[in-house]
């Protein structure tokens, strides 16, 4: 059986988050250090023989990225994406909650490598709280001069779930309408201000300091080798124990449901699966033995996304699950694209048709089109991934939408 394996969340409940000596204890800031022992092009490639690979979806080679910064730039942004809008997700949270020094840190070290002097946090708007624990955690780790000179601003998001999306992101902190832009040019070349930026998800920055200190081996030889490392899940839905952990890449689905969720609630049988947040599959009992990591989830037409784990039981009716779900895009497309703004509004109006027992063959296949189109044509992912809990549903639940179509 799978163990948990602790990186991110190795000091949660043994420091005392509010206390910077506490980390300062546990070897805190010691990576730092060393990353600015290194020049910048060693610890670029440090962080990319490791392959640590974005924590926030794409799983993008974290330090490949970094090197797409310009190494003669003048000025250059760090910012941390804290958005977390994603229904059912809130890793990000817990590991800020947990341990925020670890996170200044990992934006710290990046700083060095990108030679940032400045770095943003972009924290999602319902999370006040951890903004004030966020700032309170500025101030000690300014005032024992731990960041030397790269200086770290928090900001609040407003509660579009596009504005997760990086480029969003980055208008929404320049002050405008939080609408991704054209791309390229990608923000490692013009971001913040038409800066070099670079950014990375809270897991992925909270992952620097260990890897590190460690080694970009010792990293690499955790988990799954294409994406090595831990994973933070969020378990919610129907299982016994809602709980987060921190478990190796080569964990299966079925061991983070039933060893480490308890199965399913009250002893009810299981029926599907949606990992990754609102945009991910819905994942059948036969595919429950397919490890966590990025590659063989996507080899399934799921996704690790987020790492919200949902489960269903067998009382869901899949079909009215995925109409809400197709309302939820309707209501976050920005409206940019004609495919998105169209296409999810089109989807919500199929499924709650269907859902009404009014939907026939024909639209079906019609849904099936859109959305195929959409993955290849939206602007940015939030379009792109939409139609995925439709098409995975159709492929591996079909059954339930031609129920729905025989009442009609
Ligand atoms: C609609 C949408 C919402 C997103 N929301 C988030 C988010 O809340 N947090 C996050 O880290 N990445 C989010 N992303 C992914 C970011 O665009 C980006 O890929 C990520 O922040 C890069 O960090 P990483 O390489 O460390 O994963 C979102 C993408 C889309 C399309
Ligand atoms: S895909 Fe949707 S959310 Fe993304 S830019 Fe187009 S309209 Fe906006």
């Amino acid at each position: 059986m799978t163990e948990e394996q602790r990186i991110v969340l190795r000091n949660a409940d043994n420091i005392d988050p509010e206390k910077i000596e506490d980390y300062l204890q546990t070897g805190g800031y010691q990576g730092l250090e060393k990353a600015r022992s290194m020049s910048r092009a060693d610890l670029i490639a440090e962080i990319k023989k490791s392959n640590l690979r974005g924590r926030g979806g794409a799983a993008f080679n974290c330090g490949l990225k970094w090197s797409f910064v310009p190494a003669d730039a003048k000025v250059t942004y760090v910012v941390c994406n804290f958005d977390e809008g994603e229904p059912g997700t809130y890793k990000d949270r817990i590991i800020v909650q947990k341990d925020p020094q670890q996170l200044l840190e990992g934006m710290a070290i990046c700083g060095h490598a990108v030679n940032a002097k400045q770095g943003y946090i972009y924290c999602r708007g319902e999370y006040p709280y951890v903004v004030d624990l966020l700032n309170r955690a500025i101030d000690q780790a300014r005032s024992k001069g731990v960041l030397g000179d790269f200086s770290i601003e928090v900001r609040m998001g407003g509660g579009a779930y596009v504005c997760g999306e990086e480029s969003a992101l980055i208008e929404s902190i320049e002050g405008h309408r939080g609408e991704p832009r054209f791309k390229p040019p990608f923000p490692g070349v013009s971001g913040l201000w038409g800066k070099p930026t670079v950014v990375n998800n809270v897991e992925t920055f909270a992952n620097l300091p260990q890897i590190v200190l460690n080694g970009a081996e010792w990293f690499a030889a955790i988990g799954a080798p294409k994406y090595p490392g831990t994973k933070v899940l969020t378990l919610t839905g129907d299982v016994e124990n809602r709980v987060f952990i921190e478990v190796p890449t080569t964990a299966t689905l079925r061991e983070v449901i039933f060893d480490f969720g308890g199965g399913v609630k009250n002893g009810s049988k299981f029926k599907a699966v949606q990992v990754g947040g609102t945009s991910g599959g819905f994942i059948p009992e036969l595919l429950l033995d397919t490890s966590i990591d990025f590659d063989s989830m996507r080899s399934i037409g799921a996704t690790l996304g987020t790492g919200a784990v949902f489960v269903m039981d067998e009382t869901r009716d899949i079909v009215d699950i995925v109409r809400r779900i197709a309302e939820f895009f309707k209501d976050e497309s920005c409206g940019k694209c004609n495919p998105c703004r169209e296409g999810t509004f089109r989807c919500c109006e199929i499924m709650t048709r269907i859902n009404k027992g009014k939907g026939t063959a024909q639209d079906i296949d019609n849904m099936t089109r859109l959305g195929k189109v959409m993955e290849r044509v939206c602007l940015c992912g939030l379009g792109q991934a939409s139609p995925s809990p439709i098409l995975t549903t159709l492929q591996y639940f079909k059954h339930e939408y031609e129920r729905k179509l025989l009442i009609s």
